[in-house]
């Protein structure tokens, strides 16, 4: 029998709310930090029975009152763009107060690794914390650790996220991308994060010692596009790609295409996706995600 109380990081926001809620209809006890408790997000945990704890994850005070007890941690952080190494700093101060509390089990989810790219290339800087913080974790003695992976949000493509990842996309319909239309997204729903997560905590010693790359699938990106515009009925939503010079200038206004650009080679992750069909763990296709989101879909791109 896994952990029953399991501190969630992140429960406000996608992948922990997720889990959270999974996590409350399962009976457990769920905890979690938020710099606002009053957010609408906060209000909707704790009305599920979630206990939210005002604090941050660089508070160790706050930390340690809101850990205490549990068995069972989710570590998720975020990336701090303008100070990258805060996000492995923020994740030692939570893997502490986590050791001090006596969790047994620790599932951190990290992403999917980047190809070579060179030392100090800026996302070689912005992902080293998770690298950095899975090595540590591996090391700091826990009973139990499961290390998760997981790959391109599907709901990358609706907001909020599409705001910040592709901006301007939602009022357009016009997506500028710099990967080619054969390039393939490792797929994951946010959603299936959270089962993921779910299913580490309650089988811990099948999980422990496992870095696992979490896809559902792998879609091409034209197709992605195709889904999203067929699904929704929504004609405009569409997709133009850039390289060279085109990409140069579009890059200006969205630095996040010369991720896109490095990332437009990338083999397939088919064999990742099935690989993670072995965990036993039901997991959405882009398909279906878009059809449960599609109020969602329709509010991002009500204008095309
Ligand atoms: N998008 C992708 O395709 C993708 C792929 C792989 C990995 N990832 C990783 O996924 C992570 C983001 O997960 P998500 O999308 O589920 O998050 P999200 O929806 O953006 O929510 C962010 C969460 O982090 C909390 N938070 C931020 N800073 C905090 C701090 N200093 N102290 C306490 N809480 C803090 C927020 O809580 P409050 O605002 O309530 O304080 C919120 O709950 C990132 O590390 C990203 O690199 C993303």
């Amino acid at each position: 029998m896994g952990p029953h109380k399991v501190f969630v990081c992140g429960a406000t926001g996608l992948q922990g709310g997720a889990l959270a809620r999974q996590l409350r209809a399962l009976g457990w006890e769920v905890h979690t930090i938020t710099r606002d408790t009053g957010s609408a997000a906060a209000q909707a945990l704790t009305s599920i029975g979630v206990t939210v704890h005002q604090g941050s994850w660089s508070d160790s005070a706050a930390l340690s009152a809101a850990l205490a007890g549990c068995d069972g941690l989710f570590l998720n952080l975020v990336p701090d763009m303008t100070n990258p190494p805060a996000e492995f700093d923020d994740g030692k101060t939570v893997l502490a107060a986590a050791q001090a509390a006596g969790v047994q089990h620790v599932v951190y989810s990290s992403g999917l690794a980047l190809p070579p790219m060179p030392a100090d290339h800026f996302m070689t800087v912005v992902f080293k914390p998770k690298l950095d913080l899975e090595q540590a974790l591996q090391t700091a003695g826990f009973p139990r650790w499961t290390v998760l992976r997981p790959g391109y949000f599907m709901t990358n493509l609706v907001a909020p996220k599409v705001h910040m990842l592709y901006p301007g996309s939602a009022e357009s319909g016009l997506f500028t991308f710099a990967f080619r239309p054969t390039t393939e997204l490792p797929m994951i729903d946010h959603e299936d994060i959270g089962k993921f997560a779910a299913a580490a905590l309650q089988r811990p010693d099948e999980f422990h010692e496992k870095v696992i790359d979490v896809v559902s699938e792998s879609v091409p990106v034209a197709r992605a596009v195709e889904t999203m515009r067929r699904v929704t009925g929504r004609s405009g939503i569409r997709a133009e790609y850039v390289e060279g010079e085109a990409l140069q200038r579009a890059a200006a206004a969205n630095p996040l295409l010369v991720l896109q650009g490095l990332l437009r080679d990338v083999p397939s992750l088919g064999d990742a996706a099935a690989a993670a069909r072995k965990w036993g763990v039901e997991t959405a296709r882009f398909e279906q995600f878009v059809e449960r989101e599609r109020g969602e879909f329709d509010a991002t791109y009500r204008n095309v």
